[in-house]
This record gives C-alpha cells, structure tokens and sequence, in this order.
C-alpha cells in the first residue's frame, strides 16, 4: 500500500506560534535544559484566571445537569445576555437573531472564512496580522490582500494602501482591533475611516475586537466598530477567552451590525454550517452568561498587571542595542524590529538554541511582519526580566 497524502491545500496549512514550540521541544530534549516560553497568548498559563463568580457558574452548570447538545446558534440565555452586554457596553442595537455563539473567536474566523467566500475572492486583511487569517484563508480558498499598518505611527493601517488593493473580487475589509500582533489600538477616526472607505466600495467590515478592554491608557476600552458604522454592514468578533481569562473554555461569538440586511444570506448560511457541528460546550456558555451579566471588576486588575509588565518590556527592548519597539495601547504583545542583519527566523531559532527563550518570528504574522519579533509580556516580571537579560546578552554576541 501507498503513503496517504493529504491535499496541497492542508499542506500549506502552517502557525508560527506553535511551530516553534516544537523546535523548543526539541531544544529542551537535546540540552535538558527548560525553555522560556514567551509564544502563546494565553494567561491561564500565568498568574491569571477567570473571576471566581464565573467558575462558580460554570460548577453549577454543571451540577445542575447542563451536559446536552445546545441550541446550534448557542443558548438562547446566553444570546440574550450578548444583546444586553453589547447594548451597555457598545451601545449597539443588535437582536438575538443577529448573535451566534462560537467554540472561541476561532470558530467564528473558520466560519466566516469557509462560509463567505467564493473560491478567489479577496478579503483584505491588517499586516501584521493574527496568522489563521491569512492562512486558514487560503486554506478555505480565500485570498488575503495584506494591506499595510504603518509602524513609525504606532502601527496604524494605512488607508492609502488599502484603497489601492480594493479590486472587484474584494469581498470584505478585517479590522483587528487591538491588534495582535502589534498591540496597536486604533483610534475611531482610523475605524471610521476603513468604514466609509468599506461603504464607498460596496464592502462590508469584519472586526475582531477581542482584546477590547485590554487596553492601557483613555477610556480603557478600544473603539467598537459596529457602533461607528451606520448602513456599512459589520460582523464583530468577540470572545471570552482573553478579557475574561477563559482560553480553554472556548466561549465565543459573533454578531452582525446590518441594518439593511444585506448579509442575511450569510448569516443563514453561517447558521447551517454550525449546525454541522452540533454545538458549542453548554456547560461553559451558562458560565458565559455570568461573566457577561456579572460584575466587571477583574478587568482593573488585569490591566494594572499588565500595564507592568509592558512598560517593563517596552523600556527594556529599546534599550537592547538593535531592536526597537513601539508601545502596545493594548494587548499583552509587543512587536520589536530587529537591526541587526540577520533575519527574523534565524533570529528566533538562534535565540532559542543559545538562551532557551521562545518567541515566534514575525514573517508568520505576514508579509509586513518580516524582520521583527512577537514576545507575549504575560509572565510575571520575575521571568520577563530573565528573558530579556538573556535577550540582551544574546543580542550583543550577534554584534
Ligand atoms: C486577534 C485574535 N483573534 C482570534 C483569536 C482566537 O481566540 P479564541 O478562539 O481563543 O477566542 C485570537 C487568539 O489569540 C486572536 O489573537
């Protein structure tokens, strides 16, 4: 018998982020040594957890007997408590109708990505940029014009570049916001911008809003999208696993902002398609519906964390003698350049093979990340603080 194959389409399948953990498993088998690994966003792995009232909800769920299939769509509860908590936080106007509920922001992208597109279509998209945008794109035959954010401007998308890329086959504009990679938080002048220019081609908006209250400075929040929009229609994409510090509940949603109900044909077909996989975890989304009608205290003390630790790693990298970052408004990613004459893939596995550290190389993030770096400054500044001595010292062997 022969090897099976998988398609040329599954094979381009890649995710930086996680591929160098597998160089870093290497690594530690090889030297005994431990890795530190500043690569997944994820702050469950650190000194951070869901508010105690949530996981309380989520016992209870679950001892009350919510082990079923759940409706398609998600529960109607937690629907309505979407409704509610978009309406006080974003004051958007939206209808239980115009909610469904998704395994993480990831499905939703999936969704959306396998759903929305005929084969060739173009959806253009922030870069740098989350990875599975560009590659579950491809994956699902949709090409992904990488449109340009502006570094020396706190990474901004630059609105010149994405006019010149709208083509017939444009479909639809992403709006990452706050953004990761970068950690950039756009202003709602630059939102309203990429909105009336989706408005002047026919376009609609996708906004991934999931890091919203990780932001460090203003209002602490980052503007929302549908709420500046008017007629152009928007899909926002939320989800619980960042500010309400649930990764692997994989609790999320996406809503549509369409008063002239042009993406209904969608919608309905992004209906269908979940119906394909049954449903999402039942137990999580009562605990969902907790964190989202319950009190939003937790979120300061995340922020005054993070705060920390990103002012700790942003003074540090530009203090490192050829790299150079701009600030993160938001996230919990920072975004360095390296100047140093070595790229950045053989940048990262160097650093990995000389000091243990982990960070993903920014050509994963696209074309416009080529040349940097991601670190997630989530770890206490005890372990951030080792990692950029090491950083450093590295850094000065290179020269
Ligand atoms: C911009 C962005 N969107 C979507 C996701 C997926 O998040 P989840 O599926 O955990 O909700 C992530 C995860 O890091 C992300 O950074």
């Amino acid at each position: 018998m022969k090897k099976f194959i998988p398609p040329a389409r599954a094979q381009e399948i890649r995710y930086v982020i996680r591929e160098i953990v597998l160089e870093a498993e290497k690594y530690e088998q090889k030297t005994g040594n431990k890795t530190i690994r500043l690569n997944i966003g994820d702050p469950c792995k650190y000194d951070f957890s869901p508010p105690r009232h949530i996981i309380d909800a989520y016992i209870e769920a679950l001892e009350s007997g919510k082990h079923y299939y759940g409706d398609s769509r998600g529960e109607k509860e937690l629907r309505e408590a979407i409704v509610e908590y978009e309406k006080r936080k974003n004051e958007v106007d939206i209808d239980i109708s115009d909610v469904l509920v998704t395994q993480g922001a990831a499905e939703a992208v999936n969704t959306i990505l396998a759903v929305a597109f005929e084969n060739g279509d173009e959806l253009l998209i922030p870069s740098p940029t989350y990875p599975p945008y560009l590659t579950a794109a491809r994956f699902f035959g949709v090409k992904p014009l990488e449109y340009r954010c502006i570094e020396e401007e706190g990474w901004v998308p630059d609105i010149d570049h994405i006019r010149k890329l709208v083509s017939p086959k444009t479909k639809a504009i992403l709006i990452i916001n706050p953004n990761n990679p970068t950690g950039a938080v756009y202003s709602a002048k630059r939102v309203k911008e990429i909105i009336d220019l989706a408005g002047e081609y026919g376009l609609y908006v996708i906004s991934d809003e999931i890091y919203d209250l990780m932001v460090y400075d203003g209002s602490g929040k980052a503007p929302n999208t549908a709420s500046l929009a008017n007629d152009v229609p928007v899909i926002t994409i939320y989800s619980l696993s960042k500010v309400y510090l649930a990764t692997g509940w994989r609790i999320g949603y996406m809503y549509r902002h369409d008063p002239q109900d042009l993406l209904e044909d969608l919608w309905n077909a992004f209906t269908r398609f979940l119906m394909i996989r049954l449903s999402t975890n039942t137990p999580a989304q009562y605990a969902a519906i907790a964190a989202l009608r319950g009190p939003q205290t937790h979120i300061r003390g995340i922020i005054d964390k993070l705060r920390k630790r990103r002012d700790l790693v942003y003074r540090r990298i530009n203090e490192i003698y050829g790299l150079s970052a701009e600030k993160p408004e938001g996230t919990f990613y920072i975004f360095p350049r390296i100047n140093l004459g070595i790229n950045d893939n053989d940048f990262c596995k160097k650093l990995l093979w000389s000091t243990g550290v982990v960070v993903p190389p920014g050509y994963g993030f696209g074309s416009f990340g080529k040349q940097h770096f991601r670190i997630v400054f989530l770890p206490p500044e005890d372990i951030l603080n080792d990692a950029l001595d090491r950083i450093e010292k590295f850094v000065r062997q290179l020269q």
